[in-house]
């Protein structure tokens, strides 16, 4: 998330203005997704000035507009649609076939939020969602308590909300409902633009960048999404304690041999999305930690019930799986906990409850180290698990750099050269550790030979590791043994 702090009103209209025209530079079937309102009203301006000075080309723009009061049709002049049509739409010369209004007249709305998600996904996806924030920490029409994994949908509105947006209609009554695109729809996005100014909004914005992530302010998902720029006014950043906690990457460490210590009697909590990752990713470093005396918690955050294990019923693949979480906790003669979160079955929207089971979870066993997948992982159910990781470590942060969070890889995501920071060798005992860990999950080796992929990658790593990260190509070699593992290696701050 990048946070950007401008001076006033105009500087953040001006700056969202150059950075979006700058990507529409670069993509000239760009796909805009678009809010109305006070907020962004300055920056559509902007828009309109540039792109006339700059004489820039938009007749390939496509824009989908983001809600709209229900029952009010683009024609209506209090409608948002009218809006965008006057002051976006018909100066900038977008042509009227890609004009996307959110169907707000329709006798089956439901059927109506359903298309215009089709209409979405049919031109590629948002490139780029401009949003707003209510006071409320509201996003397009989902007010507090909207449950993340909702698409398009019809929303009652807040009474605050409507009072605010009162001033926008000549009888002064807003309508009491609106077709709004979902957090879901919201955060499939590809980048994110949310713009926030005047002293009113500051506490929003202070719940949406700094307090735990929750329903009750629907702005927090958006630290969720891989690419989210926030342009803040000056008052509306001036709740925000800064530096805003971040996970800060540690130095290159090499753990060669067992001279070095990794951890002594620590306490590591092993996150994996699905029951079967810990060996695949970190078995090596974790046979190795339990030598050198650590106390090992194998977590499984879903229960990875959508695997293809044929001629098993939703009940039995789910005990199975279980089952098999167990045995492989008891190779490391450590716990295992499945804590079959409900992101899994929620789109890998991950929620509140998602979270706060997970902190209480660390509350119980006060871990030093934490491992899990990486946010960059491409599998979404391994980017989700991270996200909750993350959120929840920040939430149960204790003391400085405590725990560490140590990010491991796997077939469905390697690192690239410079992601990595840590290497830990493990010895042929370790590894045989590690492949029995993989080899417990049956149902999943049965099918895909896990464990040779496993020990394969550790192979590769150990191979092109010391001259492609350690030695910078070409110079002296370190020795790193035959099987390796590489983490990325952070601590939370300040
Ligand atoms: C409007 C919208 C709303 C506004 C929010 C802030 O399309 O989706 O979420 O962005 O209510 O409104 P303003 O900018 O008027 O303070």
């Amino acid at each position: 998330m990048r946070i950007i702090q401008t001076a006033d009103y105009a500087e953040m209209s001006h700056t969202a203005a150059i950075l979006i025209l700058s990507q529409m530079l670069e993509k000239p079937d760009y796909v805009l997704g678009l809010a109305t309102g006070h907020t962004p009203s300055g920056l559509y301006r902007e828009l309109v000035r540039t792109e006339q000075n700059l004489g820039i080309e938009l007749d390939r723009l496509h824009c989908f507009h983001l809600d709209e009061y229900l029952g009010l049709s683009p024609d209506d002049p209090e409608s948002m649609a009218c809006y965008l049509r006057r002051h976006l739409f018909e100066p900038l010369g977008v042509p009227a076939a890609q004009r996307h209004y959110v169907p707000a007249v329709s006798a089956d709305p439901e059927a109506a939020c359903r298309a215009y998600e089709a209409e979405m996904i049919s031109i590629g996806g948002i490139d780029l969602q401009i949003l707003g924030i209510g006071s409320n920490g509201h996003i397009a029409f989902n007010e507090p308590g909207t449950r993340f994994d909702l698409g398009t949908h019809v929303a009652k509105l807040s009474e605050s909300t409507r009072a605010a947006n009162a001033r926008y209609f000549s009888a002064g009554v807003t309508p009491e409902a609106a077709m709004t695109m979902g957090p879901r729809t919201i955060m499939q996005a590809r980048q994110i633009l949310i713009l926030a100014a005047g002293a009113s909004k500051a506490r929003a914005v202070c719940r949406m960048l700094q307090e735990p992530v929750s329903e009750d302010c629907p702005a927090s998902v958006l630290r969720f999404h891989p690419d989210v720029t926030v342009i803040l006014d000056r008052e509306a950043a001036s709740g925000l304690h800064w530096p805003l906690p971040h996970f800060k990457p540690l130095p290159l460490q090499v753990y060669t041999n067992d001279y070095d210590k990794l951890g002594e009697g620590e306490t590591v909590l092993i996150a994996a999305p699905h029951p079967d990752d810990a060996s695949i990713g970190c078995g090596g470093t974790l046979a190795r930690l339990k030598r050198q005396g650590c106390q090992l918690h194998f977590v499984s955050m879903s229960s990875g019930h959508r695997a293809d294990i044929p001629d098993t019923t939703f009940e039995e693949r789910v005990a199975m799986r279980m089952q098999e979480g167990k045995s492989e906790a008891e190779v490391f003669a450590s716990s295992f906990t499945p804590l079959n979160l409900p992101f899994y079955d929620h789109h890998y929207m991950p929620a509140r409850r998602d979270m706060a089971s997970l902190v209480a979870l660390m509350e119980q066993i006060q871990p030093d180290y934490v491992f899990s997948t990486s946010p960059r992982d491409r599998h979404p159910a391994h980017r989700a698990s991270a996200l909750i990781v993350q959120e929840a470590l920040r939430e149960y942060r204790k003391g400085p750099g405590r725990p560490e969070l140590w990010c491991y890889e796997g077939p469905w995501y390697l690192f690239e050269r410079d992601d990595f920071n840590t290497v830990v060798t493990f010895s042929p005992e370790d590894l045989d550790l590690k492949l029995k860990g993989v080899q417990a999950h049956h149902s999943q080796v049965s099918r895909k030979r896990y464990d040779l992929a496993s020990e394969a990658l550790a192979r590769f790593r150990a191979i092109t590791v010391p001259e492609s990260r350690l030695s910078s190509f070409g110079s002296g070699l370190q020795d790193v043994g035959e099987h390796i593992e590489v983490f990325q290696r952070l601590v939370l701050e300040p």
